[in-house]
């Protein structure tokens, strides 16, 4: 390993070469001149690298970027995501098979990039250990909008992560617009933990804004997976839509933040309807593969109904033609080609197993490491405790393979850091609560448990806070880490 090479997450093989590029100013020589150009743009110049790129080259100081599409490269790795990236004193290259590659070679690429504007020779061999490096991010106890979405979308990126899941129901307010059932935002679109969201904003995705997020992230080769929880955390639409209770009368707005009251009714005519065409516009509307159905803290429904609820839900989800995804409470319910979203390791293993038997998948996101709205420590002044405090370390000290014991090793998806909102109320709440331990879930979900260790990362995330600034993400100076400050 180089542990000096800031690189996050530390890929598969490292070479260090002789010498060092200049890149001040870089030309961009690609498949695709505008995209690519604007791309690599947008991870250069808040590092003060000028871009160009198509056309012929300019005459001067230009460090040539090429950026090459090969099907055969990078040499025998089947990967979809691998690439090669190689910088040289007379300049950069990187190779991939896939324009996701190519991406991910420019992110490593700018994550060599010094405050003098040089880059070390080295050649970079790359490529996940998972495919799912996902954000699970609740944006109805507090919303954030498109704009704040578009930064998250841009720092998970940053991080190579591929799926930024939003959890856009709960009993608090319901953020998408659904054609079949306008109500939903209409009546429920404009509230949050403490009252009514902030004056000037919506507080839910209209169809077309969600439309545009999707495509911004898919141009950055992230999926947003949307979630619509059911049938807990469901008191929005329960006080937008009186007729989900058996009395028809709706419940009143809940801005609190206590879990487990609301439901759904299985004998409900009203009910059947509602999820089949809710999550039917749903699927209408999302343009990746997945639709996350919740699942998760039912606690007022026995199992029998609990049970038909959701294989209601997730029935919905594959007539729709697309894979569901549900919390690790739907294990009972779930078959093969479902994902089940391990969160809470207090649970009984046992259904895991038996649902990882039947062909689920799993992707892990423990609360004691991955829950991102678990405070530091003690004296943080955002964030909740019921799972203790997940410290830098916790968050990066851990194996997915070992977090469900028992479950067989390749029934692991991967990885994905979730942030509740109940106290994170503004943008910068939010990114200090995801940096730095947003980067530390997303080298256990990139590198080999082989290829990593605590000291290594430690030491290389300590010069990342100068791109955060750039970017202007906020980020919490944990003292576990010396952090390299100007
Ligand atoms: C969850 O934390 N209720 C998934």
């Amino acid at each position: 390993m180089s542990p000096r090479l800031p690189l996050v997450p530390w890929p598969a093989a490292v070479e260090q070469g002789e010498g060092r590029v200049g890149v001040s100013a870089v030309h961009v020589v690609s498949p695709d001149p505008l995209r690519w150009t604007l791309l690599a743009a947008e991870l250069l110049s808040p590092l003060g690298v000028t871009v160009a790129g198509g056309g012929d080259l300019e005459v001067g100081e230009w460090t040539v970027v090429e950026l090459v599409l090969r099907d055969d490269e990078p040499g025998a790795r089947p990967e979809p995501e691998a690439y090669t990236l190689e910088v040289r004193p007379d300049g950069v290259t990187v190779v991939a098979a896939r324009p996701v590659g190519l991406l991910h070679g420019l992110r490593t690429f700018a994550q060599l990039v010094t405050r003098e504007l040089t880059a070390p020779a080295v050649v970079v061999h790359d490529a996940p250990r998972y495919p799912w490096r996902g954000l699970t991010l609740d944006v109805v106890r507090h919303w954030f909008g498109p704009d704040v979405l578009r930064r998250v979308v841009d720092l998970a990126g940053a991080y190579k992560l591929r799926v930024l899941h939003l959890h856009l129901t709960d009993d608090q307010g319901w953020r998408l617009e659904i054609p079949s059932r306008p109500a939903l935002t209409a009546v429920s679109g404009g509230t949050q933990v403490g009252g009514p969201v902030a004056e000037g904003t919506r507080g839910f995705l209209t169809a077309e804004e969600f439309r545009d997020l999707q495509e911004y992230a898919a141009a950055r080769f992230v999926e947003i997976v949307p979630e619509i929880d059911l049938p807990g955390h469901t008191n929005a639409a329960c006080h937008a839509l009186g007729e989900l209770r058996p009395d028809g009368q709706p419940v009143p707005a809940y801005g609190g933040i206590e879990v487990g009251f609301s439901r759904l009714w299985i004998d409900n005519p009203a009910t059947a309807p509602f999820v089949r065409d809710v999550l039917g516009d749903v699927a209408a509307m999302t343009l990746g593969p997945h639709v996350h159905v919740g699942g998760d803290e039912a606690l007022s429904l026995d199992a029998p109904e609990y049970a038909a609820l959701v294989g209601l839900a997730l029935d919905a989800v594959r007539a729709a033609g697309k894979t569901p995804v549900a919390w690790q409470e739907a294990a009972p319910a779930a078959g093969s080609g479902t994902l089940l979203q391990f969160w809470d390791p207090r649970a009984d293993a046992a259904p895991f197993l038996r649902a990882a038997a039947a062909g689920a998948r799993f992707v892990m996101s423990p609360a004691s490491r991955a829950y991102c709205d678990m405070k530091y420590d003690a004296a943080h002044p955002i964030g909740l405790d019921w799972m203790g405090y997940v410290e830098l370390r916790d968050a990066y000290d851990w194996d997915p393979e070992t977090a469900v014991p028992g479950l067989p090793a390749d029934a692991v998806e991967g990885v994905a850091a979730a942030l509740w909102t109940e106290t994170v109320e503004t943008p910068d709440h939010l990114f200090s609560m995801l940096l730095p331990r947003l980067p530390a879930l997303a080298e256990v979900a990139w590198t080999a448990a082989g290829g990593r260790g605590w000291e290594g990362f430690r030491d290389r995330v300590a010069a990342h806070p100068r791109a955060w600034d750039a970017q202007g993400w906020a980020w919490h100076p944990t003292p576990q880490v010396a952090w390299a400050r100007p």
